[in-house]
Order: structure tokens, then sequence, then C-alpha cells
């Protein structure tokens, strides 16, 4: 017998590279994840080791995650029936995939997050991406429209603001494609604190519309892993048949409580991040060649009229680390992540050094 992996594993995700693994060296300025900048509050971090008992480590978390459903339902109005915790986003955006299974179509507004593509595929279900219009990244309405309105189509996903163009959908828009959708509408508002209208108050009256949500950006738990959907009660119910058992462990779950209830502590970094992507999306439109796309979220997106990947690699030799994003519809595009003050400071010297380098300045 000769074992043969292609014998084992599915050959319909050959082709599906793991998620694009950033290299990581200590010492780097790292804007290239979407990251909170600031250090977790010290006075929280002590909070939370308070709450952590011996039996924190040895016996399972709340399978439910109940307090934590408690207080995100006290944040956003949504009753504990319409939300499940994730292992991040991620975890709940392979949920849903999971959960209308192989087969069905999953439309995606691109250029996007690449994880609902990748979950879909993962979950056997298959990708339709609507290209967004050119040139301000706005959604195709009458293109996603129709491919909603295929019986096939189970998912639809929108990203507002969107990862990696920065704007946000105004929320008529996507009231406009509730009602000619049968499909889930899941909305991805990992950004949101930084931009953008929730769709929040559409809920009550659609029960296709999810919306998606993450500790991991504004409230700094990126290493953490907690995400949350908020969805329709009877939505969320079938949502909890593929959910896995136990998915979001006690430190993570007592983590997301305190930084709710201590949201004071993320304006502040909020309101600094708001304030210095602006700064910085101005000076780098100030730059010779340089191409700036308005952002509302904690990133923004640029070209120069260098090759991505060699501004990225020369930014990186620099000890500087963000996102080479070139390919279908963002051709030369690079995204970097809202720093501290003093790392934006350092990335714009590494800018301007590297163009002056390149016969732009
Ligand atoms: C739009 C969007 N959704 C979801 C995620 C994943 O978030 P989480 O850390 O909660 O899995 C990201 C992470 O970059 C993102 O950009």
């Amino acid at each position: 017998m000769t074992f043969d992996l292609k014998d084992v594993f599915r050959q319909d995700i050959k082709n599906l590279l793991a998620y694009n693994f950033q290299p990581f060296r200590d010492g780097l300025i790292k804007l290239d994840a979407n990251e909170n900048p600031f250090a977790f509050p010290f006075a929280l971090q002590e909070k939370i080791y308070q709450q952590l008992r011996a039996d924190s480590f040895t016996r399972y978390p709340d399978d439910l995650a109940g307090e934590l459903r408690e207080k995100i339902s006290r944040h956003t109005g949504v009753s504990i029936e319409g939300i499940m915790v994730g292992n991040g986003s991620d975890e709940l955006i392979l949920n849903l995939c999971l959960a209308v299974g192989s087969g069905a179509q999953v439309v995606i507004a691109t250029p996007t997050f690449s994880m609902y593509r990748i979950n879909s595929q993962i979950a056997g279900a298959v990708p339709v991406e609507v290209p967004r219009r050119q040139p301000g990244f706005t959604l195709d309405h009458k293109a996603l429209v129709r491919a909603a309105g295929d019986k096939k189509t189970k998912l639809i996903f929108l990203c507002s603001p969107n990862n990696p163009t920065g704007n946000a959908i105004p929320r008529e828009e996507i009231a406009a494609i509730l009602e000619e959708s049968r499909a889930l509408v899941v909305v991805d508002e990992a950004y949101i604190d930084f931009g953008g209208q929730t769709c929040l108050p559409l809920l009550k009256k659609y029960p296709h519309l999810v919306i998606l949500r993450t500790f991991s950006k504004a409230f700094g738990l990126a290493g953490l892993r907690v995400g949350y959907l908020l969805g329709a009660p009877e939505v969320v119910g079938e949502l909890y048949r593929v959910k896995q058992p136990f998915n979001l462990n006690t430190f993570s779950q007592v983590a997301a409580c305190v930084a709710l209830a201590h949201q004071g502590e993320f304006a502040k970094m909020i309101e600094a991040i708001v304030r210095d992507r602006d700064k910085l999306s101005q000076e780098l439109a100030s730059l010779p060649g340089v191409t700036v796309f308005p952002s509302e979220a904690n990133f923004i997106l640029f070209r120069t009229r260098l090759p991505a990947g060699m501004v990225f690699q020369r930014l990186l030799q620099e000890g500087v680390l963000i996102r080479n994003l070139h390919g279908p519809h963002l051709e030369e595009c690079l995204r970097v992540t809202v720093g501290r003050e003093e790392e934006n400071r350092f990335f714009m010297e590494k800018m301007k050094k590297i163009l002056v380098d390149e016969g732009e300045g």
C-alpha cells in the first residue's frame, strides 16, 4: 500500500493558502493587522487576573458565555438569544458558512476581508465575488441584488467600514439590499468603532440580517480572540447547531467582560486613533505619486507609483511591517494600520526616504 496525500485530502481546497501570515520579528513596528496600538490598560489587566480562580483553569468555560452575552446584550440592546460569541469573529464567519452548507453560494463584495472566501471554501460552499465599483469601492447594488436573487445564494458578506478599502456602506444601502434579498445578509462591523453607521437599528425589521463584531480592534483584545454575532434569535439558534463546544475560553470571556465594563478607557484610544488616521492620511496624500483612499477605519489604503511589493520590502528592511495588497482591483495597493504617534512618524519618515531613493521625491 502506498500513502498518497491526494487520496486523503480534499482536492477542492488544494489551492487554498493558509491565512496570509506576515513575517514578524521582535523590534518591528507592526502596522499590518489593524490592531489597537496602545497598551491594554494595566488596571484592567489586574481586574481580569483578579477574576480568574483556580477552577478557571481546571473546569471548562461557560459554554454559553452567559455573563459576556448579557453584557453584550446591554451594550447593543440585542436580546441574549440573538447573540453568539466566537473564538474571534473568524470562527463566526466559519460557522455561518458551515451552517448554510456545502454547495451553497456565498456572495462577497470584493475587495474585502479574505476570510469570507477562505471559510466559504473550507465549508465546501461556493464563493461568488461581486466586485465593488471603482474608483471609490462603493457597492455595485444591481449586481449584488442579482447575485442575491439566485436561489443558490444563502449568504451575502458585506463589510462596513470595509477592510481593506476603508469606506463604509450607508445604512440605507444595506436596508435596500435586505429588501431584495432572501439570503442571510452579514454585515461585518469589525471597525465600526472608528466610523460608519451601525446596522443595529435594522435588526428589528430584518430577520435575515446578521451583524459581526469583534474585540480585536478597538477593544485591544486581538490576542484573546473574542468576536460576537448579533441576529434574530431564530437565526442565531440555527447557528448554534454548528458551534464547537466551549469555543471561547474562560480567560477571554472574563477579559471581554472587563473591557465592556470600562468602555471609557477605549473611547480615549479610539479618539486618538481617528485623529491620527486623518493626520496620517493627509501626510501620506501629500507625498509625491501617492494616492490615498478615504478611510473610516483604523487603517489606510494607499497606492504609490512604485511597485507595492518593492515598497513593502523596503519598509520591512527599515523595520516597518505593513500589508502588501497588490492584486485584482487593488493594483499596487498597500494598507497601513494607524499606530501610535511615534510609530506613524517613523513610518512616514521611511516612506519619504524610500520615495526619494527611488526617484519619486
Ligand atoms: C473585517 C474583519 N472581520 C473580521 C476580522 C477578524 O477578527 P477576529 O480577530 O475577531 O477574528 C478581521 C480581522 O482583521 C477583519 O478585518
